[in-house]
């Protein structure tokens, strides 16, 4: 596994590799912020049955945090993060510095309009230009194939999904399912902030999602405003939980259902997702629908 921290360098050793295998081998790219765990190891792993070459990047990308947002504790582990990729069979990990990265004031943004302006997007403003930012970055220093994202965070995938259409970058956005916890509590490098007490309350955040699958969706009279109202019920059952969003939308367009639209007569996928602070702590959580 070769470590990188230089976008010359990396580029050098991507073009060698492109030339040596005749142009015929396809580069996938897995950007995470690091501090690794299974979630970002199950996209490395979709990375290796689609893509010849896997490149992983760690980055805590400064600028999709906002102010009072956690990116000077952001966790960090560089060799936990090394030995996990190299278990993972990371061909090559590229780490850059911020200054590697915006080596100068930076005047150029993506912007993606209208799907940022919910959930995330809503509670943390310029989140989403820094994020499409960053990816579109790294995406043309790379220039791979296939780029894999974790439907942890659903609307990122919807966001970028949007984003490489637009701007016909030729690049295939590909989503991956969340991966839990045995108790049911999504993966995130963010699970460390949890105190012992908010880490138990959390598991409300994937229970309710998992309850209102299985008793709401397939009853044909429900409507869109009583998932949600049933979601909410259940979340505040946790008395350590704060709410930010809780939300049925269409994916990955994210529109919002009208409230008396019964769920059997939206023909789009739904997606309910689900935003929520235990202290400090802000925790999101989603789940697809499925009709049985
Ligand atoms: P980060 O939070 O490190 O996540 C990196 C990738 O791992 C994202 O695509 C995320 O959706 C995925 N991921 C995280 N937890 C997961 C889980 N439990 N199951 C499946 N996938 C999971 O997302 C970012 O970094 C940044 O915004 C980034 C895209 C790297 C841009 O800076």
């Amino acid at each position: 596994m070769k470590i990188i921290r230089n976008i010359v360098e990396l580029r050098q050793e991507l073009k060698q590799y492109r030339v040596k295998s005749n142009g015929e081998c396809r580069v996938g790219l897995v950007p995470t912020m690091g501090y690794l765990h299974e979630g970002h190891a199950s996209l490395m792993s979709r990375a290796h049955d689609l893509s010849d070459l896997v490149v992983l990047s760690i980055f805590v990308n400064p600028i999709q945090f906002g102010p009072g947002e956690d990116y000077e504790t952001y966790p960090r582990n560089e060799e936990q993060d090394l030995a996990l990729a190299d278990r993972q069979g990371v061909d090559i990990v590229f780490i850059p510095t911020v200054e590697e990265m915006y080596p100068t004031q930076t005047l150029t943004k993506i912007r993606v309009s209208e799907v940022t302006q919910l959930l995330c997007g809503s509670s943390r403003p310029g989140h989403f230009d820094g994020v499409t930012t960053v990816v579109s970055k790294l995406i043309h220093i790379v220039q791979p194939d296939q780029a894999y994202f974790g439907l942890k965070d659903a609307q990122q995938v919807a966001v970028l999904q949007q984003m490489v259409h637009d701007l016909n970058m030729n690049v295939e956005i590909v989503p991956c399912p969340i991966v839990r916890e045995e108790d049911g509590l999504a993966l995130s490098s963010r699970n460390v902030y949890l105190s012992s007490e908010e880490r138990k309350q959390a598991l409300v955040l994937s229970r309710s999602l998992f309850e209102v699958n299985e008793t709401m969706v397939n009853d044909e009279s429900v409507k869109a405003s009583e998932v949600r109202e049933r979601l909410m019920s259940l979340i505040q059952l946790s008395p350590m939980a704060v709410i930010d969003y809780v939300e049925v939308l269409t994916f990955p367009t994210l529109n919002r259902i009208n409230d008396d639209v019964l769920l059997n007569d939206v023909t789009e996928k739904l997606i309910m997702a689900v935003a929520v602070k235990f202290g400090n702590t802000r925790l999101i959580d989603n789940m697809l629908l499925t009709p049985k």
